[in-house]
C-alpha cells in the first residue's frame, strides 16, 4: 500500500477553478519554505519567485498567456524564474550566458516549483502550471521588470478547488514506455496502442472538454503549435545561452 505522501502524488490533477477564498499567510509561508527546501545544484539557489497580487498585472498576464482566465481568478499566482542576476549583483565579473547555466537554472527552478505544488496539494489546495506565460515572454519580462539573467519559466495558479469542477486523474503512459534498464529502448507500439485506446476512452468520458482520439495522435499538433520561434532571440537578449 502506498503511504500518505505517495497517495497524494498519485491523486494529482491540475485544478483550474478555485473558491474565492484567500490562502492563509501561514500556509503560504509553508509552501514557500517547502519550495526552498529542495536540492539545489552547487547550492546556488538560482531561482526567484514573483508573487502577483496586482489585479492589473494579473489581467495582463492572463491575456499574455492566451487568455487563461484562471490566472485572474486564482487566489494565488506565482511566477517562477531562473535567476542568475542575483549572482551578477553579488559579483559583476562573472562569466555568464553559458548553455550549462540555462540548464541549471531551469532544472533547479522546476524542482523548486514542484515542491511548492506538493506542499500546496498536501494542504488541500489545487494548482495548475502556466507555461502559456512564455507565449509573450517579452511582455512578461517588461511587466515584471525582469533584468538580464532572469528567465520567467512558468506561472503557478493555486487556491482551494471549486468542487463544481472535479477533473478526473489522467492516465499516464505505461511504465514500460518511460522506464528502461541499462540502455535506451525503441518504442513498444503495442503498448502505445493500448494506451491510445485508454486515453481515447478517458477523453470521451471525462467531465469537461470531451474529445475523440488517443494520446499519440495529438503529439504533432501540440509540438508544432508550441514552437515559440522567438525564444532563441529572447534568450540571447536576456543574457542566456550566447555561448
Ligand atoms: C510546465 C507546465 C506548463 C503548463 N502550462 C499550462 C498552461 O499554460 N495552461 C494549462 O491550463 N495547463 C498547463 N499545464 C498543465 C498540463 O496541461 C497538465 O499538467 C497535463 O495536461 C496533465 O494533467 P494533470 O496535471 O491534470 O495530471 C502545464 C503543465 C506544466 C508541467
Amino acid at each position: 500500500m502506498p503511504n500518505e505522501t505517495i497517495e497524494l502524488l498519485y491523486r494529482h490533477r491540475s485544478i483550474r477553478k478555485y473558491k474565492p477564498l484567500p490562502i492563509k499567510q501561514e500556509q503560504l509561508s509553508q509552501i514557500l519554505s517547502a519550495a526552498q527546501s529542495v536540492s539545489s545544484s552547487n547550492f546556488l539557489q538560482s531561482s526567484t519567485i514573483i508573487r502577483i497580487t496586482d489585479t492589473n498585472k494579473r489581467e495582463k498576464l492572463a491575456h499574455y498567456s492566451g487568455d487563461q482566465s484562471y490566472i485572474i481568478q486564482a487566489p494565488e499566482f506565482w511566477v517562477f524564474c531562473a535567476d542568475f542576476n542575483r549572482f551578477y549583483q553579488i559579483e559583476p565579473n562573472l562569466q555568464l550566458e553559458k548553455a550549462e547555466q540555462l540548464l541549471l537554472g531551469c532544472i533547479d527552478t522546476t524542482i523548486m516549483a514542484q515542491n511548492a505544488v506538493i506542499a500546496a496539494e498536501s494542504l488541500g489546495l489545487g494548482c495548475v502550471y502556466i507555461g502559456g506565460l512564455r507565449n509573450s515572454i517579452d511582455k512578461v519580462t517588461e511587466l515584471l521588470a525582469l533584468p538580464k539573467y532572469v528567465l520567467p519559466l512558468f506561472g503557478l495558479c493555486f487556491g482551494y478547488p471549486d468542487l463544481s469542477e472535479q477533473p478526473e486523474i489522467k492516465p499516464r503512459l505505461p511504465k514500460e514506455l518511460v522506464f528502461f534498464e541499462n540502455q535506451y529502448q525503441p518504442i513498444n507500439h503495442n503498448l502505445l496502442k493500448q494506451y491510445d485506446e485508454q486515453m481515447n476512452s478517458y477523453y470521451q468520458h471525462r467531465t469537461n472538454n470531451k474529445k475523440v482520439g488517443g494520446w499519440s495522435d495529438k503529439i504533432a499538433e501540440i509540438i508544432n503549435r508550441e514552437n515559440r520561434d522567438f525564444m532563441l532571440a529572447y534568450l540571447h537578449k536576456q543574457g542566456w545561452i550566447t555561448r
